[in-house]
């Protein structure tokens, strides 16, 4: 995964369009739409971008490059280690598939060499075949030069294999080559032999099998599948002897980053536990690269006492900063369906109607960060829906557009010309306009929303369309009016949309004290589950306790939080049903 984490003029011009608006911390809602103040970044704008009436070029959106500093998270390094036969080749495998590190092998390094008939294979051969170590120098020269080029630099490294002799720890040593995690994979003696002599290889593709574990998916791999010269029992048990006289001296000289890992169980279930190790330590680079940007200096993690409201000013700009860069991060990969659901106390208008106000900031900071890329983004609010006595609106969004209306945009024409109004539907969108923010899209009683969202997103075509904490499931009516298109096409509608952005706060179930911890997932990172702890002298701190690469399941975060299985879980009370109600 990339571990890009971008920070840009926009956030400080955004931020700036936060605390420059004279919200009073009792009522954040309401003092922002009467604010005088101008905003930087709107004269910056001018001054960079355009005179009068900006150029529109396309429909298709770039973030300007000019206005983004990237700041890259130094790539990950990693080592793993283990007997013959633990699985070090196989959750290599997996590993590049989801970071993209460059993988150095010796043993397949030392393969290719022998298989090409070079001085340093025909050298090794022989002790390979063996099962004992080939010597230090021919292995040390080998993997300095690898790590020396510019890929691995670049995508940073997994180390798999070596160091396998403490000569070999200490050449890395010399070179100032350490691991950010060491991994080792643990797994009985009995079962490392029947992996070694079961192992085939496919020499196309260099793909691991096990002719019981993991057959090959086709006669025709099957056909093709090769053993390893040295993956005999008599073999095996001696490469076994060889790991176990270095391991020790190897394992301390990385016991400050070694991470022990059952890996006698199935790949997936390894895997799925050395990404996580992997992803945590992506997410506290990102977090202290970001830290040591200018723009992101009070980053401090998941802000704390989230329940108190109205939030600081301090608060607000975390997640409006954090939304923002997901949304930069995914428009720019191309995405153009973009979803933001963001549930914390202060923009939940269902539990206070004046937080509709900190919902409406958001798009603010959203809306005008965009324009700062010289983007005219049209903000949309549905109108009444039905007919007749049925006309209505759902109850939050009651006012929205007037409160939009009254904000303080910045300059004068700023609203008009950069950021408009729009209601929900095709004929909203207007051939100017590059990108459109729709305001908690949402069915009502009796009405649904989707068909004038698809008219909508399907005029938009590639620009951009964000939702920002849309309600598109579906409603109970008598009426059946809601039923304007099949259910099944309704839903599959909806999952067009990809989240960019998720943030709730977890709870037990039927309460909204005390928070017992959050669930987010910034684009293109994982899902972040987060515990909330009290530390010794009183203070809250959120600490990741696991990550997903998809939404976690209700079980997935029940067994994180409490390790009990399932079944214990169901049994136990408020968690499990809380957890339920919220995620499912
Ligand atoms: P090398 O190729 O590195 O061999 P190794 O360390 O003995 O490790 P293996 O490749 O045998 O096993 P693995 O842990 O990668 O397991 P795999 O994923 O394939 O080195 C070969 C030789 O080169 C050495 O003996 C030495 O001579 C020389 N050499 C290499 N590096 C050197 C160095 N630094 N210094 C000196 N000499 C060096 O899995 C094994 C099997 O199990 C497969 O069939 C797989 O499908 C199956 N499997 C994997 N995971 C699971 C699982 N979770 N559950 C069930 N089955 C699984």
């Amino acid at each position: 995964m990339a571990s890009l984490s971008l920070s840009s003029a926009h956030f400080s011009s955004s931020r700036s369009s936060v605390s420059t608006s004279s919200l009073s911390p009792s009522s954040p809602s309401l003092p922002l739409l009467r604010s005088p103040i101008r905003h930087r970044h709107r004269s910056l704008r001018r001054l960079t971008s355009f005179s009068v009436v900006p150029h529109r070029t396309s429909h298709s959106f770039s973030i300007c490059n000019s206005q983004i500093r990237c700041s890259v998270a130094e790539p990950l390094k990693v080592m793993i280690s283990g007997a013959p036969a633990s699985g070090k080749g196989t959750q290599c495998e997996l590993i590049v598939q989801k970071f993209g590190l460059v993988h150095i092998s010796t043993g397949d390094l030392l393969r290719a060499e022998v298989s090409s008939g070079t001085d340093i294979g025909k050298r090794a051969k022989e002790f390979m075949n063996s099962g004992s170590l080939v010597p230090d120098e021919i292995v040390i020269a080998m993997v300095a030069g690898r790590l020396s080029r510019e890929d691995a630099k670049e995508r940073g490294w997994l180390l798999d294999g070596f160091p396998r002799s403490f000569a070999q720890a200490q050449s890395l040593e010399k070179l100032n080559v350490k691991p950010d995690i060491f991994l080792l994979l643990e797994v009985p003696d009995e079962t490392l032999i029947e992996r070694c002599v079961g192992r085939r290889l496919d020499p196309v593709t260099g793909k691991i099998y096990h002719i019981k574990n993991y057959p090959p998916e086709s006669d025709e791999i099957k056909e093709r599948l090769v053993t390893r010269p040295d993956d005999t029992e008599e073999k095996v048990k001696a490469r076994l002897q060889i790991y176990k006289e270095n391991s020790e001296a190897i394992i301390s000289a990385y016991s400050d980053v070694m991470v022990k890992i059952d890996a006698n169980r199935p790949k997936e279930v390894v895997f799925e536990e050395t990404q996580t190790l992997l992803s945590q330590i992506q997410l506290k680079r990102m977090i202290k690269t970001d830290k040591a940007s200018p723009v992101q200096d009070k980053w401090r993690g998941i802000p704390t006492k989230l329940n108190n409201i109205p939030h600081s000013r301090d608060i607000r700009a975390y997640f409006y900063e954090d939304v923002l860069q997901a949304t930069i991060r995914s428009i720019k990969d191309g995405n153009s369906r973009l979803r933001v659901d963001i549930n914390i106390p202060e923009l939940n208008p269902e539990m206070d109607v004046y937080r509709i106000g900190t919902l409406m900031e958001l798009v603010r900071a959203l809306a005008l960060s965009f324009t700062d890329d010289g983007k005219r983004v049209k903000v949309c609010v549905q109108g009444s829906m039905g007919e007749g006595a049925l006309a209505g609106m759902p109850l939050q969004l009651a006012g929205t557009r007037k409160i939009l209306e009254y904000m303080d945009w910045g300059d004068d024409e700023t609203l008009g010309t950069f950021v408009k109004l729009g209601a929900i539907g095709g004929k909203e969108v207007d051939e100017e306009d590059d990108m459109f923010i729709l305001v908690a899209p949402q069915n009502a009683v009796g009405n649904c929303i989707i068909d004038d969202l698809q008219a909508m997103t399907n005029a938009a075509g590639k620009r951009p369309v964000i939702l920002i904490n849309p309600r598109l499931k579906d409603l109970p009516a008598s009426s059946g009016i809601m039923q304007t298109m099949g259910r099944e096409q309704r839903l599959e509608y909806a999952l067009t949309f990809d989240n960019c952005y998720v943030f709730r706060l977890l709870y037990y179930l039927g309460t909204q004290y005390p928070i017992i911890g959050a669930l987010r997932m910034a684009y293109p990172y994982r899902y972040e589950l987060y515990k909330r702890v009290t530390e010794e002298n009183g203070k809250e701190k959120y600490v990741v306790i696991s990550t997903y690469s998809e939404r976690p399941t209700p079980e997935q975060i029940n067994d994180a939080f409490s390790g009990k299985s399932r079944e214990q879980s169901k049994k136990s009370s408020g968690f499990w049903g809380f957890l339920s109600s919220v995620l499912s």
